[in-house]
């Protein structure tokens, strides 16, 4: 198989009506906040028994394509004594990793971010491909504020989403390409669209520039929402029209899949806006998704609580959050759901 084969059948594996895209690739850092929320101490053990939980929740793969894992994760063994990320593809879910290294302030900046992993990249790529790895995502961050993000950390980050998406391709793994307007702050709706605009239309100019074929990448982006202290919550309809806006003007029909990432809504607003996306749109030229961390585990981990014996009950969680976010992908949610099990 030529890469833009293999390119092209993880792309149709990925992106499919009714599924979305698993984000469970936490860091260090990141996993041990969750897991502190919960009172538990973020051991690897946890860690490990936290990822198999997840990787073998029945009927998973009914609503979920894909898996982005991080690479602690693929050295890690089931209690079967085989290698965990080997649990998604058996069953037909695709696997994937985050690439990135995380961010740091940008240098002579005010509040901009820079991700880095750029360095070697094509090597890792090379062992993560070898592992069964399929795609890849890499992060960068933008925060609103009165002057930031600045023109220079929109250049830099999209700069570095392009090369690392070209350098993907070269290697037959598929580009998640995830730029993050951050939602903290007082900043309206309106604000966070203009932002978000400003850093779509750059991330694509730069794709462009790198060669990055379209047909073969998933955008995963911020929705259009409110900031977290904004005085005036906008609601889902408002939220979807002016998401599907900015994606209009800044996103190629040529793009197989929008997989949006939750930034810290609770799951049922991101499920709702989610669907408010899909039924006012019903002819968008994207498959508008999901690619949900905290919206899907969050009522996980509260039934967890690390104990052995909640494993069920918090798989059944993440089935009907995996479920009710198939349904919003085909416009077919309604809050009373909620209220079923
Ligand atoms: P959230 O859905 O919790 O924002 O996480 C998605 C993700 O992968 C962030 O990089």
């Amino acid at each position: 198989m030529t890469n833009a084969d293999q390119l092209q059948v993880t792309i149709e594996d990925m992106v499919q009506p009714g599924k979305g895209i698993l984000a469970a690739d936490e860091s260090l850092p990141t996993i041990a906040k969750r897991f502190a929320a919960i009172n538990l101490k973020s051991t690897e053990d946890h860690r490990r028994a936290y990822r198999q939980l997840l990787f073998s929740a029945p009927d998973l793969e009914k609503y979920i394509s894909g898996v982005i894992e991080f690479d602690e994760t693929l050295s890690q063994i089931d209690t079967n004594g085989r290698p965990l990320h080997e649990l998604l593809a058996r069953r037909g879910i695709v696997p994937g990793v985050k690439v990135d290294k995380g961010k740091s302030p940008l240098a002579l900046s005010n509040n901009d971010f820079m991700t880095f992993g750029l360095d070697g990249l094509a090597e890792r790529l090379q062992r993560y491909k070898s592992l069964g790895m399929r795609f890849a995502k890499w992060r960068a961050v933008y925060k609103i504020g009165g002057t930031f993000p600045s023109a220079m950390g929109i250049a830099v980050n999209a700069e570095m989403l392009a090369i690392y998406a070209a350098i993907c391709q070269e290697q037959g793994i598929v580009p998640i390409v995830e730029p993050e307007v951050l939602n903290d702050g007082t900043h309206d709706l309106d604000q966070c669209a203009r932002v978000t605009e400003a850093v779509q239309a750059e991330v694509f100019n730069a794709l462009h520039r790198h060669h990055v074929v379209f047909e073969h990448l998933v955008l995963k982006p911020n929705m259009v929402t409110h900031g977290s202290m904004c005085s005036k919550q906008a609601s889902p309809d408002e939220i979807a029209e002016a998401t599907l806006r900015v994606l209009c003007r800044t996103v190629p029909a040529a793009v197989p899949g929008i997989n949006f990432l939750s930034g810290g809504m609770s799951p049922e607003t991101a499920t709702a806006n989610l669907n408010a996306m899909n039924a006012n749109s019903p002819d968008a030229p994207w498959l508008l998704s999901f690619s949900f961390g905290r919206a899907l585990q969050q009522p996980v981990l509260q039934r967890w609580l690390g104990k052995p014996e909640n494993i069920e009950p918090a798989q059944e969680a993440l089935l009907k959050r995996a479920r009710l976010n198939s349904l919003a992908q085909k416009g077919q949610y309604v809050a009373s759901m909620e209220l079923e099990n």
